[in-house]
């Protein structure tokens, strides 16, 4: 049975160029089973008509505030209460601007305000519009508070420019919107680990490496919006801490171990993306070493690695690392993948253009402990977690699988 069956779901349509396609979506929605009741903006009305979406629903379109389709109900509240999700695509710039600060002007942010569904937003506009900083401010607050977007694709856009803002395609947004129904994480403890690791030389001075940090904070984010339960324990980067995650700051490797080790037995699954300094000063200088014109020799010792440490008492747990080489990638991963004691590896050739460090793109190969491999195309770290939480996932489901049939 699929998960739209008996589910209620209120489709919100706003004006802009895709609101066409907001017909596929309520006509795919209503063919998996879901009852779809569309509400239409007065700026929508000027692309679409309320006859297309009723043709496709069975069901009354909804427009005014004080349109009463049942006598004895209030719609706006009834519909608000009955709603298992609240799906706006496409949602324009003022609509996300209209819902960050909570105004009801019309019945569909009326609605917004007065319903608890998950709510679950398909941005489309013109790029420079989408990339405006009180847009993405506004996206930042609606995330906050728990809605699920899917962000606008990059190509050709209404205007002539070419950029991110188009509608994301029907798929993708159906896929979130079964997320939102049945997040497939739900109940799941996971620690991230992320960023780079300072070690101290002095008081001003450090050992780190390039590390941004991005990898981490997006399995993060892409985790707590598919219902996880997620703890970030994260080196010094400048990013913003992903929405919904528990965030644990921490500058050393050592740090970073006992911020592991305190939420470790709580915990059912371990990705390890941090970028951990190998090496520390063996002493610290107190204060700031003035320059001088003689040598400065620094001996370093080895930081514990943490993963291994993890992976020696791994439990039932599920585990898994990254491995960022520069050459003999799936050798040195798989290598990594045993002595670390994980379930899978992300091998990520660091020496290529658009991975690795710093970008927001990445291109890894999967491997599994089982011998299983996948290798992914280039695709935006984003993605990236996408794939590598439905791997997980997928251990998950094997792993309750075989307790299952051992009990
Ligand atoms: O540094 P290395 O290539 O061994 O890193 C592989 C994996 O181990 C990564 O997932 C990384 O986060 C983790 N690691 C760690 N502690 C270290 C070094 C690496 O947790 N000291």
């Amino acid at each position: 049975m699929s998960v739209f069956e008996g589910k209620h779901i209120l489709l919100g349509v706003t004006g802009s160029i895709a609101a066409y396609k907001a017909a596929d979506i309520a006509s795919k929605l209503t063919q998996a089973g879901a009852e779809v009741d569309v509400v239409l903006t007065e700026h929508a009305r000027r692309f679409v008509t309320e006859v297309t979406f009723r043709a496709i629903t069975r069901r009354p379109v909804l427009i005014d505030l004080f349109d009463e389709p049942e006598e004895r109900q209030i719609a706006h509240i009834h519909l608000a209460k009955r709603a298992d999700v609240l799906l706006i695509a496409p949602a324009t710039a003022n609509i996300l601007a209209k819902l960050a600060v909570g105004l009801a002007d019309d019945l569909l942010t009326t609605l917004a305000l007065a319903t608890q569904a998950k709510v679950v937003i398909a941005p489309a506009m013109n790029t420079v519009m989408w990339q405006h900083p009180a847009t993405q401010h506004n996206v930042r607050i609606l995330e906050e508070r728990g809605a699920l977007f899917v962000y606008p694709a990059e190509g050709m856009l209404a205007c002539g420019d070419v950029g991110a803002g188009k509608l994301a395609d029907t798929p993708t947004i159906l896929s979130a919107v079964e997320t939102a129904l049945a997040p497939p994480l739900r109940g799941v403890r996971l620690l991230v680990t992320a960023g780079p690791t300072e070690e101290p030389v002095d008081a001003v001075r450090h050992l780190s490496n390039p590390s941004s940090g991005k990898m981490g904070y997006a399995i993060a984010q892409e985790a707590v919006r598919q219902g996880a339960e997620v703890t970030l324990v994260t080196g010094p980067t400048l990013l913003d801490p992903p929405a919904g995650a528990r965030v644990v700051r921490v500058r050393s490797a050592q740090q970073m171990l006992d911020a592991c080790l305190q939420v470790y037995d709580g915990v059912d699954v371990v990705i390890a993306a941090a970028a951990v300094s190998d090496y520390r000063p063996a002493e610290v200088w107190q204060g700031k070493r003035k320059k001088g014109e003689e040598e400065w020799t620094i001996r370093l010792v080895p930081n514990p690695d943490i993963l291994r440490t993890l992976g020696e008492r791994k439990g039932g747990r599920i585990l898994v690392g990254f491995a960022a080489e520069t050459h003999e990638l799936l050798e040195n991963a798989q290598k990594k993948l045993l002595e670390k004691n994980l379930d899978l590896i992300v091998a990520n050739d660091v020496s290529q253009e658009g991975t690795g460090f710093r970008a927001d793109t990445n291109r890894v190969t999967l491997l599994w402990a089982s011998g299983r491999q996948e290798q992914l195309p280039l695709m935006s770290k984003r993605e990236v977690a996408r794939h590598l939480l439905q791997a997980v996932c997928d251990l998950l489901r094997a792993a309750k699988a075989t307790k299952g049939a051992s009990a």
